[in-house]
């Protein structure tokens, strides 16, 4: 059953771009979109791209150049919010770019934030939940708890741009990862193609 309604979480991993263009994408293609985003991501997408986003005066004009009356802004500390809750049916959940100290939250069940109790509800209904992690190079920690959330359900699909598109640009190059975070939760994406065979 697909209901159009998709959950997106960002954090403070380096990699603000992918979200930009994953939420821009994903509000495109769903009827609605949840949207969680932490602090620590409304800094490093200032100190990344220069935008700044007003969690007080929300508005995907000024944050993906473009209004879209589906994409919704959770506060990240209400758990009373639909999403916290099983009861409320929706297609899955994309968190990116995804901190380490967010999938390790994940990882162990940590609901402190209702990014984190949003995840975790995805994997108790058996939901989709695509993690895109950015860091280099991972310890065992972080190699542990990237497993972890793979037994649970998850599918980590870390931030490695492809270059056998011959990107021309850093979009371009971004572009190669969002195209397959649409993918992994089903939606249509038409500005990668598939790779063809000759
Ligand atoms: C500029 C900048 C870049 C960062 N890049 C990463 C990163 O690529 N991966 C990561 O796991 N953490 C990164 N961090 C650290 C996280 O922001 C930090 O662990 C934070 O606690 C994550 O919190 P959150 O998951 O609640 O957003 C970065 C921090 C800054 C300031």
């Amino acid at each position: 059953m697909r209901t159009g309604k998709l959950v997106v979480g960002v954090t403070g991993a380096s990699g603000a771009i992918y979200a930009q263009k994953f939420v821009r994408e994903a509000a495109r293609a769903c009827d609605h979109v949840y949207l969680v985003i932490s602090t620590n991501a409304v800094d490093v997408a200032r100190t990344e791209l220069g935008t700044e986003i007003d969690k007080k005066r929300f508005s995907t004009l000024q944050w993906l150049g473009e209004d879209f009356r589906n994409v919704h802004l959770l506060d990240d500390k209400d758990f009373f919010t639909p999403p916290a809750s099983g009861s409320f049916l929706h297609d899955g959940m994309v968190v990116v770019p995804c901190s380490m100290g967010t999938a390790a939250r994940i990882a162990n069940g940590i609901s402190d934030n209702l990014l984190t109790r949003c995840a975790d509800v995805c994997l108790k209904e058996k939901r989709p939940l695509v993690l895109v992690p950015r860091e280099m190079p991972w310890n065992l920690i972080m190699l542990r708890n990237l497993t972890a959330v793979c037994e649970a359900g998850a599918t980590v699909l870390p931030a490695c741009p492809a270059w056998y598109t011959s990107p021309q640009s850093l979009s371009d190059l971004a572009d190669t990862v969002v195209a397959r975070i649409m993918q992994a939760v089903g939606l249509e994406q038409s500005f990668i193609p598939e790779w063809q065979a000759e």
